[in-house]
């Protein structure tokens, strides 16, 4: 009788690149983006380290030249990606239950008959939502999960006051002030792994890319204010969800809330 070999099932160790990457690129309260501060460092101090590597793409002089025109009539879609843009603070007032809910219905829920408004590498729907919510009607101030099959939130029985947590967790302090509410993308890498091998970390973070715009473009719709935020300490999240930051990690965020009318006018 032949005896088979014994079959080793791929095991997560810390050295694989992915992992190593992304412990690497966490914010911490005492370590601050510290692999890339040389650089910023360099770009900042020599007009032609800036000059070279701070311009948005490179030019190909010699080559034919072709002018892109927006069609001039316009449509909701050009409308909306016109109007976006990162506010720096939110006014105090409540968000209805109405936008709250389309948002996250619009952009991350999973229908039988439409399926999901974002794609999803091979459809493992790899990336879980947790939300801060402070001042959304009809919902009370807490931490909550969204189930993107039933459509629902489930407010976690967590005592963190939202509020609170997001002022000792973001770095920018303003866009914890006001927010009505602030989404934490998570990413369940296991998920992914089991298709993707070392490609899951990539598609996790194009996803998560996905589901941030698309929950951007809903709010600007609706007439809500957002930022994108990753400047966050991130063990702080992954603590307050028991996510281990590895197999499962936080990866992003927004912030949503009403538009304070004054903050044009103070830049
Ligand atoms: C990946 C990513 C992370 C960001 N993180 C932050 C952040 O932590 N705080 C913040 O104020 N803005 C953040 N932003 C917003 C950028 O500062 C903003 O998009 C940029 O200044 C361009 O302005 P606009 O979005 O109004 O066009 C982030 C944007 C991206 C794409």
């Amino acid at each position: 009788m032949s005896t088979l070999p014994e079959k080793v099932l791929p095991w997560a160790k810390l050295d694989d690149p992915a992992e190593n990457y992304h412990l690497a690129s966490k914010l911490s309260r005492w370590v601050s983006a510290s692999s890339s501060a040389m650089y910023a460092h360099e770009l900042v101090n020599d007009p032609e380290a800036l000059a070279s590597f701070g311009v948005p793409s490179a030019s190909y002089p010699g080559t034919e030249r072709y002018e892109l025109k927006s069609s001039s009539w316009g449509s909701r879609v050009s409308e909306v990606l016109r109007a976006r843009h990162s506010a720096q603070s939110f006014s105090a007032a409540l968000v209805s239950t109405q936008i709250f809910s389309t948002i996250l219905r619009e952009s991350a829920c999973v229908t039988e008959s439409y399926g999901r408004g974002t794609p999803s590498a091979g459809g493992l729907y790899p990336i879980d939502i947790y939300l801060c919510v402070n001042s959304v009607q009809g919902l009370p101030p807490g931490i909550y999960s969204l189930d993107p099959f039933a459509a629902v939130v489930n407010r976690l029985p967590l005592r963190e006051d939202p509020r609170a947590f997001l002022q000792e967790t973001l770095v920018f302090q303003n866009l914890a002030e006001n927010s009505a509410f602030h989404v934490f993308f998570v990413a369940s890498m296991a998920r992914l792994r089991i298709k993707y091998g070392q490609r899951s970390y990539r598609f996790a973070l194009i996803e998560t890319g996905h589901l941030a715009q698309a929950m951007i473009m809903c709010a600007q719709e609706y007439g809500l204010a957002s930022c994108p935020v990753g400047g966050f300490i991130d063990q702080n999240v992954d603590d307050l969800l028991c996510l281990d930051g590895v197999e499962q990690s936080v990866l992003y965020s927004v912030a949503f809330g009403q538009p304070d009318y004054l903050e044009g006018r103070r830049a």
